[in-house]
């Protein structure tokens, strides 16, 4: 099982959801940088579950503690160990599901695969797990600000069929994003959303949404071609969110209904470096950045634990009908926003590192 992520800057998340704690360890983090829990602390508390009536009431703080890596509130430049208490699990909730594996959740692949798995919680495929993407996604970020002034913003784009409308990516903050329950910046959009989220919470079922991101004020030059091309790692992060279906770059499935003629993006010269008039392209050509803002999309499927009713069979092939009990997400695309941000920053700030190199011995 592979749960370590990036080249120089490298991640190793650990933990189930319901052992004693979830986190991760960051190897390869520049040394003196300025560093503490209230770096990490604000995208946690985005993340976390019972944060709104549209989420699970799964309550947990989720207090982020730095076990290493810093002294004096300054990185090492050695292993920064990031950890999370798993506090308010409820075993109980998840006794039927010991024996019947949820239809389109992961118990029955881990099963098959390991031959045994957590059963209470869901394990590794719980989004707890996501904790140490957006704890180590923040320390990434904050690198990047610093260093390049890049600002990554994830947003809801949709849910259902309720579209977000036009929004003005130049300038967008996570203020405005945060302004509605359902982080969709467009109000009358985000008041449709968290109205039809909370019906479906009632009704025992779930939905899906969309996530856009941007990643403004990215240098020319980030990505490994050809096997790690920027889009291509960007797409392997963003897929390994669990729930996730799907996921664009630039102008995406749409752009294949233009011709050449509308989809180019001319170049010009914009404040005295070569830019491009448009952005189909989604700031990365060749695998490359080229120095436009990175636009992407993350398709989530309708969370899987839902409580309606559902004919299913358990382990033994024996025909049952499966309501499940517990607090689950009707919609994780809120959610999933800090962590789409998150995998966003690990991706770049490794590409940096790694481009970085390359300009330093280049002769
Ligand atoms: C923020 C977030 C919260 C989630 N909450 C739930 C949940 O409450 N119930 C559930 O069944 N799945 C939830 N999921 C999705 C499951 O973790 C995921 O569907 C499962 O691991 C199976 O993986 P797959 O859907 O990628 O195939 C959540 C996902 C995210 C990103």
């Amino acid at each position: 099982m592979s749960s370590s992520f990036g080249t120089l800057f490298r991640v190793s998340t650990f933990g189930e959801s319901h052992c004693k704690a979830v986190g991760v360890v960051i190897d390869g983090c520049p040394p003196g940088l300025t560093l503490s829990e209230k770096d990490i602390q604000p995208q946690m508390d985005r993340r976390r579950p019972g944060q709104s009536a549209l989420t699970t009431d799964r309550q947990e703080a989720d207090q982020v503690i730095i076990l290493s890596g810093t002294e004096k509130g300054k990185t090492l430049g050695t292993p920064i160990a990031l950890q999370v208490a798993n506090k308010d699990h409820r075993p109980k909730d998840y006794s039927e599901m010991r024996d019947m594996p949820r239809p389109s959740h992961a118990d029955f692949t881990y099963q098959m695969k390991y031959g045994i798995r957590a059963a209470s919680g869901g394990g590794r495929a719980s989004a707890r797990e996501t904790i140490g993407t957006v704890a180590s996604g923040a320390v990434a970020e904050k690198i990047l600000r610093e260093k390049y002034n890049i600002k990554i913003v994830a947003w809801v784009k949709s849910i259902g069929k309720i579209e977000c409308g036009p929004v003005n990516t130049g300038q967008l903050t996570r203020k405005e994003v945060d302004s509605s329950i359902v982080r969709c910046p467009d109000q009358s959009a985000a008041e449709e959303m968290a109205r039809l989220v909370g019906q479906l919470k009632e009704e025992g079922d779930s939905i899906g949404g969309v996530v856009s991101c941007i990643i403004r004020n990215t240098p020319p030059g980030l990505g490994e071609p050809t096997y790690e091309k920027l889009e291509a790692r960007l797409a392997q992060a963003m897929l390994a969110i669990p729930a996730t279906k799907g996921f664009e770059i630039g102008s995406g499935f749409a752009g294949t209904m233009l011709r050449g003629s509308q989809h180019n993006d001319p170049f010009t010269v914009k404040n005295s470096h070569i830019g491009t008039l448009t952005n189909n392209s989604g700031g990365i050509q060749g695998g490359i950045s080229n120095g436009e803002a990175i636009t992407m999309n993350i398709a989530f499927k309708p969370p899987a634990t839902i409580s309606i009713p559902q004919e299913t069979v358990d382990f033994d092939g024996k025909k049952a009908i499966l309501a499940a009990k517990g607090r689950h997400d009707p919609c994780v695309v809120p959610r999933a926003v800090p962590i789409v941000e998150g995998m966003a920053a690990l991706v770049v700030l490794d590409m940096a590192m790694r481009q970085e190199a390359r300009r330093a011995l280049r002769f």
